[in-house]
């Protein structure tokens, strides 16, 4: 039986549409062995699918055929930690564990690369597999048929607080309210501020980022399905966080926030339960330089 560790994920970052990711310190285990027949388990009591809908059993036995050996079944358990239909890449986890799982039961046939674009053509955008496979904030553009990325490590004290709303926001909708084009300006207003975040992380130039979150792209259109998500950045800056974004397709939302603000989580907690938001989860991470590893 193998063990993983697979990190949740925030994808966009603000501007970085589909292209900018990174993995934190919030993670599902899933154990996998070969078997004869589906043995699937929920160890936490988190309800998933025990059939071959499974999707960490759907993207193994993918992997089984695509290198060609013979594939009887396995059995998996899973602790599903991170959250489903909330922006931190969930589904994404359950892709890489079932890929990085196979590919280490069969000995490692399949490279770093090979993973990364199968998880992209299986997810569609490579923003949350991406960084869920190899951990750090990664850059990437999928052009259809292969992923180019760039996986940076993050050494930085900063704290990445998340909140969650008490509802779930499926992807598929959460796309289906973006625009399909958008102006010249808003492209170069989109373009330059995801430059701009990355190189502002990776240099410690934190006063940049609450410029670099802004983006045109989709967080004017998915606001508006997530109520008071306005308020929840409007806190998140009052507490003096450095930059306030929708995480992935939402609805979480994820503050930046200096290692030295000690009470953020705290006040943001009591900030939620003034606007009757007691059930909201908040959750102070890091980032994860690792990606997903064998326990
Ligand atoms: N880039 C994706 C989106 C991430 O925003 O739709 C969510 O899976």
């Amino acid at each position: 039986m193998i063990k993983l560790q697979i990190p949740a994920t925030s994808a966009n970052l603000g501007a970085g549409f589909d292209a900018l990711g990174l993995a934190l310190t919030y993670y599902n285990y899933v154990n996998m062995e070969e078997a004869d027949g589906i043995f699937i388990k929920s160890l936490d009591g988190t309800p998933i699918p025990e059939d071959e809908h499974n999707l960490v059993y759907e993207s193994a036995k993918t992997l089984f055929e695509i290198c060609g050996r013979p594939f009887k079944g396995l059995s998996i358990e899973q602790i599903n930690n991170i959250p489903m239909a909330r922006g931190l890449g969930s589904s994404s986890a359950c892709i890489i564990a079932g890929l990085f799982g196979a590919n280490t039961l069969m000995g490692n046939p399949l490279g770093l690369d090979d993973l990364v674009n199968l998880s992209a053509q299986i997810e569609g955008h490579p923003d949350n597999t991406a960084p869920a496979l190899l951990g750090g904030i990664v850059t990437a553009v999928f052009d259809g048929r292969e992923v180019h990325w760039v996986k940076q490590e993050v050494f930085t004290t900063l704290k990445f607080v998340v909140v969650i709303p008490d509802f779930e926001l499926k992807t598929e909708k959460a796309r289906a309210c973006l625009p399909t084009e958008i102006s010249h300006k808003d492209a170069v207003f989109n373009l330059s501020r995801a430059a701009l975040f990355s190189a502002s992380l990776l240099t410690g130039k934190y006063q940049n980022l609450r410029t670099a979150v802004n983006d045109k792209l989709h967080q004017p259109y998915r606001m508006e399905l997530i109520p008071h998500g306005n308020d929840v950045f409007e806190t998140a800056y009052s507490l003096g966080a450095y930059a306030a974004y929708l995480s992935g397709a939402g609805p979480s939302l994820m503050a930046i926030v200096d290692a030295d603000n000690e009470f953020f989580c705290g006040k943001m907690k009591f900030a939620l339960e003034k606007l009757g938001l007691k059930n909201w989860k908040v959750h102070e991470l890091h980032i994860d330089n690792t990606g997903t590893k064998l326990l």
